[in-house]
């Protein structure tokens, strides 16, 4: 095979690769459906019930009440809404600063009715942070992926601990996603990250698992963010995944400009880049 050959090769495996990802978050969406529908439900019962009730009580107390309830609900919903609209919409497919807690924030917005449902208590521990170079779309279908499996791995419940640090040696923010579930076995954590690889029957009741896509994705996200991606688990104990994500540096804007353009590199890309 000649050189010529190789490349393209390479090349169409990596078009597959994106592809797979773009299928992943497309699956991650549908999931989220039937969840978040049944959540925004639940928005709208509160803000129907407060407006009657405001509309049958004429006093002031009762009034601000309920319109306390209905504005917070609205919130509510908002973030629900804007949450799926930013894996749907796929927000800016380009590296930029990002700050994780937000994005912590927002996949758990979408989770955490799920997480009630399975009796998984969420507990976050977020250090100061900078922010990371990273495509917060591609985060979150990292997260998302990550805490369904947390929770699958918790039949009984538990707890998901969302955790944040700062490695200053290495300049990057640990995100850590760590349940109290089943564990996984040690002949089995060599091959958890393979595509196609699942101990999971099929998919259970809220539509999720048994591809064996999830975490192979996580890691290919990850490691195209410069990051790393590992895995720590106890059978009985636990499993804790780690994804470590180099912190957005800015250039002095006089680096940027003239030899990018020639390349034909988007100027944005290059900036950011180590
Ligand atoms: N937090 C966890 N605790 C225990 N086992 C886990 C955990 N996360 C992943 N695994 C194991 O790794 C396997 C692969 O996970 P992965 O997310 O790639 O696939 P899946 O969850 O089976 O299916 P899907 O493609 O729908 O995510 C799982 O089937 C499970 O055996
Ligand atoms: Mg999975």
């Amino acid at each position: 095979m000649n050189q010529g050959d190789q490349l393209s090769t390479e090349q169409q495996l990596k078009a597959i690769q994106q592809q797979l990802v773009e299928t992943q978050r497309m699956a991650a969406l549908g999931e989220l459906v039937g969840t978040t529908t049944h959540e925004f439900n639940n928005v709208l019962m509160t803000i129907i019930n407060y407006a009657k009730l405001g509309l049958r009580h004429k006093d002031e107390p009762t009034r601000d009440k309920a319109l306390t309830k209905i504005l917070a609900a609205s919130q509510r919903a908002e973030k629900i809404t804007n949450s799926v609209l930013g894996l749907a919409r796929n927000r800016k497919q380009e590296f930029a600063p990002t700050n994780l807690a937000d994005i912590l924030g927002e996949s758990l917005v979408l989770l955490e009715r799920e997480m009630q449902k399975f009796r998984v208590h969420v507990r976050c521990e977020f250090a100061e942070v900078p922010p990371v170079r990273a495509i917060g779309n591609q985060i979150q279908q990292v997260l998302l992926n990550l805490m369904t499996n947390a929770r699958q791995a918790m039949p009984k419940g538990g707890e998901l601990l969302l955790r944040l640090d700062h490695d200053e040696a290495s300049d990057s923010v640990d995100l850590t996603v760590r349940d109290s579930g089943v564990g996984i076995p040690r002949e089995q954590l060599s091959k958890i990250f393979d595509r196609f690889y699942s101990t999971k029957d099929g998919p259970d009741e809220t539509g999720k698992g048994g591809t064996g896509v999830g975490l192979s994705t996580c890691k290919e996200i990850v490691e195209a963010h410069q990051g790393q991606l590992r895995v720590e688990s106890t059978v009985g104990r636990g499993t804790a995944f780690i994804a470590r994500l180099p912190v957005f540096k800015q250039l002095p804007s006089a680096v940027t400009a003239v030899p990018i353009a020639k390349l034909g590199v988007p100027a944005q890309v290059v900036r950011m880049a180590d």
